[in-house]
């Protein structure tokens, strides 16, 4: 019997200290929460995917009156981007909320449990990691791949 270790190696930055392409990414999940549809809890969620060809997918949360129909920003940007491009790899996601005061959350919001097996489903395939970015106004937060977000995800072999 021996016990195991599993380890989490994030990078916190600002949005000053953080590149033209990383903040390009903020500014659509940003600006994406401001679509977002969400009557019910006044939680709004926005996601930008970057894909390897260039084009960023965003997607925001979109609520149902039968509460469970509705989804997350982070599923309906993935969904949206995979259905668009098949067969483009994603290279990063950025999520940003703005709480139910309107404001954007200080500390960042991380992805649900749903979430992060539906972005692991796209990281698997392209077997290449998907950077997650957390966006607080106040922190940022780069967790390197979904994976790290999702460790001892299920997987099943044919
Ligand atoms: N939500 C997201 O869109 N992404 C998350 O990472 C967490 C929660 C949505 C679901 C629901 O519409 C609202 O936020 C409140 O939970």
């Amino acid at each position: 019997m021996k016990k195991i270790q599993l380890n989490l190696e994030f990078t916190h930055a600002t949005y000053d200290e953080l590149d033209s392409q990383h903040q390009a990414l903020i500014d659509a999940a940003r600006e994406a929460n401001t679509r977002s549809y969400a009557p019910y809890s006044h939680f709004n969620v926005g996601a930008a995917i970057l894909l390897d060809n260039g084009e960023v997918i965003t997607g925001a949360n979109q609520e149902n009156v039968a509460y469970p129909s509705g989804t997350c920003a982070e599923r309906s940007a993935c969904f949206y981007a995979h259905a668009q491009f098949p067969d483009v790899r994603f290279k990063a996601i950025a999520i940003a909320a703005r709480g139910t005061d309107g404001n954007e959350v200080a500390d960042p919001i991380a992805p649900c449990g749903a979430c992060r097996q539906a972005l692991l489903e796209y990281e698997t395939l392209a077997q290449s990691p998907v950077e997650v970015i957390l966006v607080g106004n106040k922190n940022i937060l780069i967790i390197p791949s979904v994976k790290d977000l999702l460790p001892l995800a299920f997987a099943h072999f044919e």
